[in-house]
């Protein structure tokens, strides 16, 4: 086998200077090559988005952008979205593995047995006025728990960890839920323990106290993938946010409301939301024309929301899944035909088709398909980012254990290309 590059040697114009570097290989995917000697030399590098930069090493998911993989400490994604539900793949990636029978039934019990908020956390939701946005109660009542957990400041010890995660993984369906419920003034419907993840989370968004609510197992069972197809993926935005936040030691609460927060834009976890926002706004096929000429007006600041990706340059193959899966909910609940959805197809078929989107490989995200299905489910556009967090809280717990589980983890400080002013003194101002 050819024998791969150890260093990389940097040369310069002008100067007969030259830096060597390590080359580091992970286990798939791209080589790095190690700067963090490179400040020594008088350069840092240059990288805003952070294109082409890795800012750890991880074990939890790989990406190949160009393949259109997403794999799972190993698993690929969809073997995980056929045959397991979404508890067992957020065991996997907090714990390294899949579990076994027992395993799941006592990680299933211990979330269970912490789905209930103190009771006094009422007072937080009932801060906010009621339209509020969910995102803007999520991430106050997440960063709350603070709070009322204050043991979880001690971030080294493992045995805390373990039960901050299930804090998180068996509470941010509550918070979500009761986030909606506090916004249409609905009263908060408390989990059921004999219900599975995904029920419980529809049984406190559509009961109410007046009735019986029972969870159609189609919708359960798509919103299960949903959560799947959501719970991690790398390095992206709130992931990086959640990493550098508990770079510095903060608590697990606060880590996760600063991934809620980061994940609300509409060019990450917002884009769910944005995209029916647009499917609305378009409102019919006859003006599709017009909005997929505006999406390629570099003078106008209009995307199509749900397409294209940072590292996808093929399908991203969570859409493939999600794709699947709206048909299977429109199909049950009979909307094919419903105007709305018909526009949405005929948007993803013109944009599969336009050179464009094709050139630039901007193929339909996950964003595009789960926002449509969530509509179709009944769940209202202003929750959707809500429940995409509350999926990957599961990623994030993994990520920040990951982290602070690292003995060689250093806080996250970047340095930057200055362009500012040189030094000069100050003038009086009555002489400015
Ligand atoms: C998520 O990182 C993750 O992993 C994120 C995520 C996760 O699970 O955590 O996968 C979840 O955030 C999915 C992405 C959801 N966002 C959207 O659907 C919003 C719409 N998408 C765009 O905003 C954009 O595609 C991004 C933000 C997703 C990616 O932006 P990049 O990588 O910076 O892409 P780019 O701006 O370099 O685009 C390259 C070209 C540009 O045109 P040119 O300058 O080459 O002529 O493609 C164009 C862009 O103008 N382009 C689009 C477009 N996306 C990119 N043009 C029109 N509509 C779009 N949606």
């Amino acid at each position: 086998m050819a024998t791969k590059p150890t260093k990389a040697t940097i040369t310069f114009d002008n100067s007969d200077k030259t830096v060597e570097l390590p080359v580091l290989s992970g286990s798939l995917g791209n080589d790095v090559i190690d700067i963090r000697t490179l400040g020594k030399h008088g350069y840092y590098t240059y990288d805003p988005g952070f294109l082409s930069t890795a800012s750890c090493n991880s074990e939890i998911t790989y990406i190949n952008g160009e393949k259109g993989h997403l794999f799972h400490r190993g698993y690929p994604i969809e073997g995980l979205a056929e045959n397991c539900d979404f508890l067992e793949v957020a065991h996997l990636l907090i714990k390294g593995e899949l579990p076994n029978a027992q395993q799941q039934a006592d990680y299933t019990q211990k979330i269970r047995r912490h789905t209930m908020l103190h009771d006094q956390m009422d007072n937080v939701f009932r801060g906010f006025r009621r339209d509020a946005h969910p995102m803007a109660v999520m991430v106050s009542v997440v960063g709350a728990m603070a709070a009322f957990y204050p043991e979880h400041n001690d971030v080294n010890d493992p045995k805390l960890r373990d039960v901050a995660a299930i804090r998180l993984l068996a509470k941010v369906p509550t918070i979500a839920a009761w986030s909606y419920k506090f916004t249409i003034g609905q009263p908060f419907i408390y989990p059921q323990n004999k219900l599975n993840y995904a029920e419980n989370f529809l049984h406190m968004m559509f009961a109410t106290p007046c009735e019986e609510y029972t969870v159609n197992p189609v919708l359960s069972k798509a919103f299960e993938r949903i959560l799947i197809l959501h719970a991690d993926h790398e390095q992206n935005a709130s992931t990086s946010t959640v990493r550098l936040v508990g770079s510095s030691g903060a608590n697990p609460f606060a880590c996760i409301a600063a991934g809620i927060a980061s994940l609300w834009g509409p060019a990450h976890g917002g884009a769910n939301e944005a995209t029916l926002k647009m499917l609305d706004e378009i409102g019919d096929v006859s003006r599709i024309d017009e909005y997929i000429k505006r999406a390629k007006d570099k003078t106008d600041s209009f995307r199509l929301m749900g397409f294209g990706h940072r590292v996808y340059r093929n399908m991203d193959p969570r859409a493939a899944i999600m794709r699947e899966t709206c048909h299977e909910v429109l199909n049950e609940l009979g909307l094919h035909g419903d105007p709305m959805f018909k526009l949405a197809m005929k948007l993803e078929k013109i944009a599969l088709e336009d050179e464009y989107f094709v050139d630039r490989k901007l193929y339909p995200n996950v964003d595009f398909y789960s926002g449509i299905v969530m509509r179709a489910m009944g769940i209202p556009n202003s929750m959707f980012t809500a429940i995409f967090a509350m999926a990957r809280t599961a990623g994030w717990i993994s990520q920040w254990s990951e982290m602070i589980s690292d003995s060689s983890n250093k806080i996250g400080r970047p340095r930057q290309l200055y362009k500012g002013e040189d030094r000069r003194e100050i003038v009086p101002i009555d002489k400015r």
